[in-house]
């Protein structure tokens, strides 16, 4: 019966003329790893949590890269804990920077393409507007240097790739400021969070579906698609606009969906600044990303960050 099923889907995408590639998917629990696992459905996904590939064994990158031999390898597992970083650098270059260089290596051996993931926190965020990918890189934090010496041995290696700089991802899968804002909302009169820090919140669903998209859309052989894309939620805000957001979108389906009523309200959700709330590692004023690139090279653009947080509370079980 599932074989069936599969047989007719493959022969509806050949009809279709997609292609099915062979993918290789890093650290599937992830929030973007999970959200793929669910949306490459059309492909022959391998895909692998940390249990099964450990990064930091780079022996078991080549072993495992080499019995597989995908197509594509998509790597969204990295080392995200920013603050810890701080005093686990050695731990979070190895997983962001040699492992990223030996995935590329192993990739390049047997000509498959990268797909990779990097941040925001490749800038300084002194600059005013969005930051294109020309703009000078200047990280600020070890995270953020460890993802960008992550992008620069994936280009001295100089494979078939795409990395893709997202910025302030969340899902109703893992933990993230979305599921923690809902969490703290139920049982706290109020809340204070930064409002001098701007960015766009970006949906791991939405991205998934954004690289679905690429897939059909990215040439590997074509030498000038590879390259780095800004690839967020369209439109901007801060971490209090966002919180705000978030309340005022399950309100409004918190009766209809028998959802527990907030303690908190939203005008007491209280604007501070980075300084009232002192993190390990400092944070870019400015996180916005200009995401034209991605949509002149590949026709993709991403909805705004709003319409992607309602996707997510739709997917919200409480
Ligand atoms: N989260 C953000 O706001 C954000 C913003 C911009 C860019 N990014 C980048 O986007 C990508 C996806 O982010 P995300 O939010 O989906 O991250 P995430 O939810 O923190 O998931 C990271 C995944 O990496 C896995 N991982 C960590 N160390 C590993 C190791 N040694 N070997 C194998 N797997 C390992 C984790 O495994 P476990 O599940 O076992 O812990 C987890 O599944 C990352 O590259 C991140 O740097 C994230």
């Amino acid at each position: 019966m599932l074989w069936d099923l599969h047989c007719r889907l493959q022969k509806r995408l050949i009809n279709n003329n997609l292609q099915v590639k062979k993918i290789l998917l890093t650290g599937v629990n992830g929030q973007v790893g999970h959200a793929l696992s669910t949306k490459l459905i059309q492909h022959n996904v391998i895909a692998l949590t940390r249990a099964q590939l450990d990064l930091t064994k780079l022996d078991d990158i080549r072993r495992v890269v080499g019995e597989i031999k995908p197509d594509i390898i998509i790597n969204p597992a990295g080392y995200t804990a920013v603050d810890q970083a701080e005093s686990a650098p050695e731990l979070c270059y190895a997983v962001n920077t040699t492992a990223v260089r030996v995935l590329a290596e192993e990739a390049a051996k047997i000509n498959a393409g990268l797909i990779h993931f990097s941040t925001d926190y490749v800038f300084a965020g002194d600059k005013q507007n969005a930051y294109t990918e020309d703009d000078l890189v200047d990280p600020i934090n070890v995270y953020g240097k460890s993802k960008l010496a992550g992008e620069k041995a994936i280009l001295s290696v100089g494979l078939p790739h795409i990395i893709l700089r997202s910025s302030w991802i969340y899902s109703s899968y893992g933990n993230n400021f979305f599921k923690t804002i809902l969490r703290l909302a139920q049982t706290q009169e109020s809340l204070q969070i930064v409002a001098d820090q701007r960015g766009a919140p970006s949906s791991s669903h939405c991205i998934a579906d954004g690289v679905v998209r690429l897939l059909n859309n990215w040439q590997p052989n074509q030498q000038a698609q590879s390259g780095v894309y800004h690839f967020t939620n369209i439109g901007e805000t801060t971490w209090h606009g966002f919180a705000c957001e978030i309340l005022n979108q399950y309100n409004s389906l918190q009766a209809q969906r028998n959802w527990p009523a907030l303690k908190t309200k939203l005008e007491n959700i209280v604007a501070v600044t980075s300084a009232d709330y002192p993190r390990a590692a400092h944070r870019p004023a400015n996180s916005r990303l200009d995401n034209h690139k991605v949509k002149q090279q590949f026709n993709i653009e991403l909805p705004s960050w709003q319409q992607g947080l309602q996707q997510v509370m739709q997917t919200l079980a409480l």
